[in-house]
């Protein structure tokens, strides 16, 4: 069995920091998304990993290697537009040759892992299998209709007027007779050829698509939101060490991991917290549910439930919540007039400023 996990594609709902950075590899508890699922794959038992790669290929390898530190043998397959998931099949028909294999999206973080799942596929052999789980804006999704035996009837890609609220994870399973269906659809109205469809297709074609609905929880991450709510949970479950300096004026309450070479002084840090390597936090407040990056500086200032990747300095502001915050970024007051909001901001960024 193979994997081929989707990593191109463009992150528009990510902007700004899908400007310069592939979603996959936004951090969730200072680790990008796309490692949680390498790990899920190799837990699984798969070795050989298809990474489908577009324009942010370069990032996507110089992170991932020859995946030898996941315990896998990774191939690299170029898409040269992001033109749907069935595309992306598609482009790697030679590497995918005659067996079955695993397709995960690379923005797609799951709870629990697919272990079982795998294991189960191989045991029953449908011609595809697909995971659902129950949401409250299912027009945002794939959406499955099932029959009364469970099996599924019907399929849509983000319809206006959903027929169930049962929205597909973007974790499938195939045997090769996905193949044929993919060569035979046509684009959709997005112009993309969409996995919906192939799927449509082999079941209008008298093939079995099981699926199995997940209760574990599950998020595609592609939003700020999303982002903010996985970060949140794998936070809570992270396992506490002070691998840095915490001086006596500080204070640590609950799951907080400070990484080596980091350093907090006078600051009081309430978990669940991360801080990566290297960074100094000074006279601040580091509140629940906030990943602070490598290198990143804060003195005099207070941050909750947020993202802050890497080399980023934050000095002098409160309180910022429910934030994303990119690489190399400078928050600080400004010192022209009390009244006034000094942005430099870049392309489709968002500020909301509390005044
Ligand atoms: O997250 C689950 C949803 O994922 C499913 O419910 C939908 O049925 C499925 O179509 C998909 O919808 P999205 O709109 O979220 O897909 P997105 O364009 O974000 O692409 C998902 C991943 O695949 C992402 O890591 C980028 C990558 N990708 C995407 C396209 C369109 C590629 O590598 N190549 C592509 O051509």
């Amino acid at each position: 069995m193979r994997a081929l996990v989707l990593a191109g594609g463009t992150g528009t709902r990510l902007r700004p920091l899908t400007h310069t950075s592939a979603k996959q590899m936004v951090p969730v508890a200072n680790k990008p998304v796309l490692f949680y699922g390498l790990e899920s794959i190799a837990r699984a038992g798969i070795i050989d990993v298809g990474i489908v790669v577009g324009d942010t290929a370069a990032e996507i390898r110089a992170a991932v290697g020859d995946g030898s530190r996941f315990g896998l043998k990774v191939t690299y397959i170029p898409q040269h537009a992001p033109l749907g998931l069935a595309h992306a099949v598609l482009v790697a028909r030679d590497f995918l040759g005659e067996e079955d294999f695993l397709m995960y999206l690379g923005d797609n973080f799951i709870c629990g892992g697919i272990t079982g799942l795998v294991e189960d596929f191989q045991v029953k052999r449908p011609d595809a299998h697909i995971l659902l789980t129950r949401v409250a804006d299912p027009g945002a999704f794939g959406v499955a209709e099932l029959g009364p035996d469970g099996r599924v009837v019907g399929l849509e890609e983000k319809p206006e007027r959903p027929r169930s609220d049962l929205a597909m994870v973007g974790v499938y399973l195939f045997t090769p007779a996905v193949h044929e269906a993919v060569r035979n659809i046509q684009p959709s109205r997005r112009g993309e050829l969409e996995i919906t469809h192939a799927l449509q297709r082999l079941i209008d074609t008298g093939r079995r698509v099981d699926s199995t609905l997940i209760e574990d929880y599950w998020k595609d991450t592609g939003s700020v939101v999303d982002m903010l709510e996985v970060n949140r949970t794998v936070l809570e479950s992270a396992e506490p060490r002070l691998d840095g300096l915490v001086d006596e004026h500080s204070e640590i309450i609950g799951r907080v991991v400070v990484e080596a070479g980091s350093q907090i002084r006078g600051s009081r840090i309430v978990g669940p917290v991360v801080i990566g390597a290297d960074s100094r936090i000074t006279g601040s407040y580091v509140g629940p549910f906030t990943s602070i990056g490598e290198r990143c500086r804060l003195d005099d200032c207070e941050v909750e439930y947020s993202v802050v990747l890497p080399e980023t300095r934050i000095t002098g502001v409160r309180r910022i919540a429910a934030s994303l915050i990119g690489r190399n970024v400078e928050v600080s007051p400004a010192s022209h007039g009390p009244r006034t909001h000094r942005l430099v901001l870049g392309d489709h960024s968002t500020v909301q400023i509390a005044s």
